[in-house]
């Protein structure tokens, strides 16, 4: 199986074999992920949820999601790894996104970005990039960037033109040269159809089963923090539980004396070493 993202996704589509993506933003979810042999990771603008705990994905800078990448691609193969353009760095004029995603591209060593949306500018400098050899995934459907204007987090396409809306996105995209497209809460129908018309990739979340690849966020789905995951999440662990728990018994064996126990102290083990 090949080492490069646009390589390997098609084998996996030309063998109906399902591609399976997940987000990280450090060593330690880096080595979740390449643990568990996903095929691609996507440093997603999520991080400004589940790392910076904000409530949208908005106050994210392109120098905080490059710095997140370069700690992903330094614990997980980096031609598989996705950098996700943060809000205001891409769609408004296709020069800026051009030069932005080139420098996020070259500053993180990460091998393709995702940018949100396929208007015109985008669309362009899809083109562009590709051309210039940056592996564009697009996204459409539900854009967590544009929560502000929308009112909130829905599924999309429920209306004949809504639907011929996303799919006109989804096609010029992979006119554009877009190695896949994420489809974003979509309604499953319509995912299916997307999924049918175009050769690339389509990779759902929030979709249902008929998308070529899944992608979640690994938070969501390793109950990583309090409180709701999104429903389409199901939840394989309770790692916050877990960790309080853990942590509350560390804390009371301190206070009753019981840690650290009598005895010469080892050395410390090296991280980063893997
Ligand atoms: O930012 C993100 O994590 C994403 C995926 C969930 C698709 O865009």
């Amino acid at each position: 199986m090949s080492e490069f993202l646009t390589a390997r996704l098609r084998q996996k589509q030309d063998q109906h074999k399902p591609i399976v993506s997940i987000t990280a933003y450090d060593y330690f979810t880096a080595l979740i992920a390449r643990e568990a042999d996903v095929d691609f990771v996507l440093v997603g603008d999520s991080l400004g949820n589940v790392v910076q705990g904000a409530k949208t994905t908005v106050p994210v800078t392109l120098e905080q999601a490059i710095y997140h990448t370069r700690l992903v691609c330094a614990h997980f193969p980096a031609e598989r790894v996705v950098l996700d353009m943060p809000f205001g760095t891409f769609k408004l004029e296709a020069h800026e996104t051009v030069h932005n995603a080139v420098h996020a591209f070259k500053e993180s060593g990460c091998g393709g970005v995702k940018f949100e949306g396929a208007n015109h500018e985008n669309i362009f400098a899809t083109r562009k990039l590709v051309d210039a050899g940056v592996p564009v995934l697009g996204h459409i459907g539900l854009q967590p960037q544009r929560v502000h204007t929308e009112g909130g987090y829905r599924m999309q396409g429920k209306t004949p033109a809504q639907a011929e809306q996303i799919m006109t996105e989804a096609r010029a995209l992979e006119d554009a040269g877009a190695f896949a497209v994420v489809l974003e809460c979509v309604v499953p129908e319509l995912a299916e159809r997307i999924t049918a018309a175009l050769k690339i990739p389509t990779i759902g979340i929030g979709c249902g089963p008929s998308t070529d690849g899944q992608i979640i966020v690994m938070h969501d789905i390793l109950g990583m923090l309090p409180g709701k995951a999104p429903s389409f999440a199901r939840q394989y662990a309770q790692l916050f539980e877990e960790a309080v728990r853990a942590t509350a018994a560390y804390a009371e064996d301190v206070r009753q004396g019981r840690f650290p126990v009598v005895g010469t102290p080892k050395p410390a083990r090296i991280y980063g070493s893997d």
